[in-house]
This record gives C-alpha cells, structure tokens and sequence, in this order.
C-alpha cells in the first residue's frame, strides 16, 4: 500500500514489521510471537487501536480517509496511517499489511452519522461505507473481525442494513456475536452505549466482560476533577489541549446561573435563546447544561467543546469542558497526543476526533475478549 509515514512515534521502535528483522543485532532475543496482527479500518485517532495496543495486540496500520488522524494514530500506536477512501483500498494491499503467521484482526468502526436519529431523516449515503467494510472482510477473510457502531444501525431500515451485514459474514464462514455494550460497564466515565460485533471464523466469539457495577462507576469529578482550572477561552500553558472555547458576555451570564442536572428552564427570560422560546425548541433541555460530578459524563459528541451543543458546561467552572477533559471522558490517556507539537489546534478538528473516537477502555474489553477467544482456540 503506497504511503508515506511522517513522523516515528516517540517512545521506543515502531512494532510493525515495517523496521523488519534483518536490521535487529543477533545478540538480541527474538521478539515474542504477536498475540495478533490488527488492521483498523477507518481509523480515526486512533482509539479502537489504541484499546488494542494497550493489551500487547500489534498495530499493523490504521486506514481513513481524514488526513488529520495520521498523526495521533501514528503517534499513540506506533504503527502507519495510510490516508485511503475505504472504496479505493484492495484487498491484496490489506493482506499485505498484516504480519506474516500471526492471527490476523481486522477492526472497523465505520462512520456513525448516518444512523443517528437525526441524520437519518436526511439520508446520508456513508451508510454505504457499512457495505464496503463488509465487501472487504468477505474478501480479505480475517481470522476475527470487530465492528463497532451506535446501537441505531441495528434498527436502520427496518433492520436490513445490519442483516446484511451479518449475512455477508456468515456465507463466507463467519460465527457472530453481538451486543449493545453500555460504556460505564467498562470504566468509561460516559453514558454512552455502543453497539459492538465480532465475527471469527474459529467459533463463537466471546463478548467482552464488564469490569464496572452502577455502583463503581467511574464518575465526572474521578476523571477530570484533577484537571487545573481553567476560564472561557483560556490555553494551559503545559498542556495545550486543555484549552477551553471562548463563551460569549450572554453565554457567561447562562453558564453562571446553570447548576448540574437543571436547565436552560431556570434562567430569566432575557437570557433564553430564541430557539427555545418556539414550541418546537422547548423539548431540548439537554442543551447549555452543566455535566453532574458524581455520575458518568454525557455522550461526547464531535462538538463537545461547545457550551451550547449540549451538558457540556463544566461541573463547577464557568466554561465548557476542554479538549483534553473530553479525551480523557473518552477515556483516552493523559498524554494522548491529537495534534503535532508546533501544529495550530483547531477546536473543530480535533473536536471531530475525540468525539468521534470508541472510548479505549471499552476498546481496551473488545481485545481483551479477542485474547480469550485466540487462546481458547489455540492461535
Ligand atoms: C467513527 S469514526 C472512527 C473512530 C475510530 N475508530 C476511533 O476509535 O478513534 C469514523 C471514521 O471514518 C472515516 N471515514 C469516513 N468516510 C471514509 C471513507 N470513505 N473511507 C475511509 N474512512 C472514512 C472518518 O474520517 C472517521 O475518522
């Protein structure tokens, strides 16, 4: 697969095969055998693979058509990004990206607008892209293989989309297992759940195993109420991703009068937006809120950085949470970088990343899970 990888990850040499064993000393130990191979198609910055790479998985290379993911993927897994429409990728170029005579993943989150309740009125035609993934597995015929999704796909036309899907996998000797996994269940700090599939062509595949109880989870204050305080639209000096959006005079005077679990309802009448004043705006109460400390966060969107996109207003602070406090909701490290240093941080872009990202920690249960089912199996 033609590409060219800017930059080596920090922090020791690269896993893939790609430096290859014929430059490494003999007075070296071999390396040990790889649990698995793993290809992650449209992957983001990264965090399905990066779920993986913390269980010891070896990162192959990561495929999406945004430019932008190339770095954080590269840098956080130490593995190739190649900048690629799904619809131009053969099968042979992916055969080629895996290590020889290791189990061989490929893992795949396909872009999930098109089946929120929202989008689906407008009929966004990158659903399609669920076909080409599956046109890819059908053909390439990994050993397992991990979808993941918004739990709507499951229900989109009438349930045809995700039929098909399946279909496709078991006509070419796939077993599939299923389930809509709860994010909290696994130590994410965020309500958010996901829709999560794995096929393999050695039996049933496992599901991954919850970690947390309603009554441990991992809440707002246990995530980010270390983080230092931050005002609207202030850049912390040692972390430039812990930068807050600036807040408007009309939007600090909201922020200020917004306690966790209330509404835009509890403002006076001069400080509500127009669009709240319609009937039809009356119903979006989980807009311009504050998030709960002791509870899971809400669902990251790709525009949580934003006061008014929904309870993205900080527990305590009068701000909107920061790039970094929703990376680490996703369940993201600290460290994680988004953006190359020297590079401008554009709130939107790197936004689009992390709320578009699987949270790692559940990512971190679906290779976890794989590893039980390649050991039961004997690969
Ligand atoms: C839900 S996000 C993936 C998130 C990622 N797996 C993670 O955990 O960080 C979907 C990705 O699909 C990519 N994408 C959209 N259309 C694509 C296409 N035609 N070919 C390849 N990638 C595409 C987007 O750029 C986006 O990064």
């Amino acid at each position: 697969m033609s590409r060219t990888i800017q930059k080596k990850p920090e922090g020791g040499s690269t896993n893939s095969r790609h430096l290859g064993s014929s430059g490494r000393q003999s007075s070296l130990p071999e390396p040990s055998k790889p649990i698995a191979s793993v290809i992650d198609v449209f992957c983001g910055a990264g965090g399905l693979s990066h779920g993986f790479f913390l269980e010891d998985f070896v990162i192959s290379c990561g495929i999406d058509a945004d430019e932008a993911c190339r770095y954080p993927f590269e840098y956080n897994n130490r593995a190739p990004f190649v900048c690629k429409d799904i619809k131009d990728v053969a099968p042979e170029e992916v055969e080629e990206e895996f290590i020889p005579d290791a189990p061989r993943i490929l893992v795949g989150c396909a872009p999930c607008q098109p089946f929120s309740k929202y989008t689906q009125a407008r009929e966004d035609p990158k659903w399609r892209l669920l076909d080409d993934f599956a046109a890819l597995i059908t053909k390439v015929r990994p050993d397992v293989v991990s979808m993941e999704n918004v739990p709507q796909l499951v229900h989109f036309k009438g349930g045809e989309l995700f039929d098909s899907f399946i279909r496709r996998l078991e006509l070419v000797g796939y077993e599939i297992a299923w389930e809509i996994a709860c994010c909290p269940n696994f130590g994410v700090p965020q309500n958010r759940s996901r829709l999560v599939l794995i096929a393999s062509l050695h039996g049933k595949p496992m599901m991954p195993v919850s970690t947390h109880e309603p009554n441990d989870y991992v809440t707002a204050r246990n995530a980010i109420g270390m983080m230092p305080p931050l005002s609207a639209g202030e850049i912390h000096s040692q972390d430039s991703l812990h930068r807050a959006s600036r807040l408007s005079a009309v939007n600090l005077d909201r922020i200020r009068l917004s306690t966790p679990g209330r509404t835009w309802r509890d403002w006076p009448e001069h400080l509500v937006t127009d669009c709240h004043k319609r009937p039809s705006g009356r119903s979006y109460a989980s807009v311009y809120g504050r998030m709960a400390w002791d509870e899971p966060a809400p669902t990251m969107t790709t525009q949580f950085y934003g006061f008014g996109n929904g309870r993205f207003g900080h527990p305590e602070q009068d701000r909107a949470i920061s790039l970094r406090e929703g990376a680490i909701l996703q369940s993201f490290p600290p460290c994680y970088g988004f953006v190359a240093p020297g590079k401008p941080i554009k709130l939107k872009t790197v936004g689009r990343m992390i709320g578009n990202a699987v949270p790692v920690k559940l990512a971190r249960a679906i290779a976890r899970a794989i590893k039980r089912h390649l050991s039961e199996i004997g690969l």
